[in-house]
């Protein structure tokens, strides 16, 4: 998965599709999903509702978001949400924080409990339990990681938990060789994850511009929260709000992490920048 709607969509017929119904997704997008569309993804959204209107037999673009809209529990709101996600991650993406991150678990002797709230198709809650299987003795130390993402297809793919050899490179020969398994015949050039490291991580779909109370997290407090170069798709009345629900989940003294260019300086009193795209509840 990757930028696929970025391309231009020449090959649609717009002239059946109205600025209304434009506006109309891009605002069922933004009350579902959190994701505010900018105009130069115009193409993408003429390019998803045209398919989706025909994959879904519904004929008219316009029929098709008017379902969408009175059917909130349809598995098409899947489709249409993750025709619009960039997935785009990485092993061991911005290394700095997989640094904190050992920095903060050394010489823990308490269960630790991480959750990576947009982890798309697995690579960070991976990275997140070779880092934490290095730096605490399994067998002192229990700790778990919960990975979801709104895109389910993502998390299947993170479940799954294979990859071509190009991606797993940034995990470097000694991890490669500790934590997966390379395929033979016709998974050549590909890698699982051992069950050693993928039994570390619990995964889900969370919606995290949907109601907390639905998150599926029972009662749980984390020590840290991975929610990387997800807030930079939501306008700042979500964010702020997404902010405070993760806030609410963190263990006094524990760790947000976000994206490179994200910053969230004073958005949640109580929330205070570490330094470097990292911040602890203080208090
Ligand atoms: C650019 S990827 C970032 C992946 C990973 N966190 C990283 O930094 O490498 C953004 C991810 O956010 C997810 N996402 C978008 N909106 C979301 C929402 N409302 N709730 C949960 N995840 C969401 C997308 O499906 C996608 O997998």
């Amino acid at each position: 998965m990757s930028e696929i709607f970025d391309v231009a969509a020449n090959a649609y017929e717009r002239a059946d599709i109205s600025e209304d119904d434009i506006a109309r997704a891009k605002a069922l997008l933004k009350a579902h999903a959190g994701i505010v569309l900018p105009d130069h993804r115009r193409d993408a959204v003429v390019r998803v509702i045209t398919q989706r209107a025909r994959a879904t037999a519904r004929g008219d673009t316009g029929s098709y978001l008017s379902a969408l809209a009175t059917q909130t529990q349809s598995p098409e709101w899947d489709e249409f949400t993750a025709a619009f996600t960039i997935n785009h991650t990485a092993f061991f993406r911005e290394a700095h924080h997989f640094r904190k991150l050992e920095a903060f678990l050394r010489g823990r002797r308490s269960p630790i409990s991480i959750w990576c709230c947009a982890a798309s198709t697995g690579e960070e809650p991976y990275s997140i339990a070779m880092t934490l299987r290095e730096t605490v003795p399994a067998a002192a130390v229990p700790g778990v990681i919960l990975a979801t993402d709104v895109d389910s297809r993502a998390i299947d793919a993170a479940r799954a938990g294979v990859y071509t050899l190009a991606r797993v490179e940034p995990v470097g020969d000694a991890r490669l060789k500790k934590y997966f398994h390379r395929g033979r015949g016709a998974q050549a050039g590909r890698v699982r994850v051992k069950p050693e490291l993928a039994s570390l991580v619990e995964f889900g779909a969370a919606n995290l511009c949907a109601d907390p109370a639905g998150w599926p997290l029972a009662a749980r407090e984390f020590d840290a929260i991975f929610c990387r170069n997800v807030l930079i798709y939501f306008d700042h009345a979500t964010q702020r709000r997404v902010l405070q629900a993760l806030f609410a989940r963190l263990k006094p003294q524990g760790l947000i992490f976000v994206g490179h260019s994200e910053n969230f300086s004073q958005i949640v009193p109580g929330l205070k920048l570490l330094g470097q795209t990292v911040y602890v509840r203080d208090g």
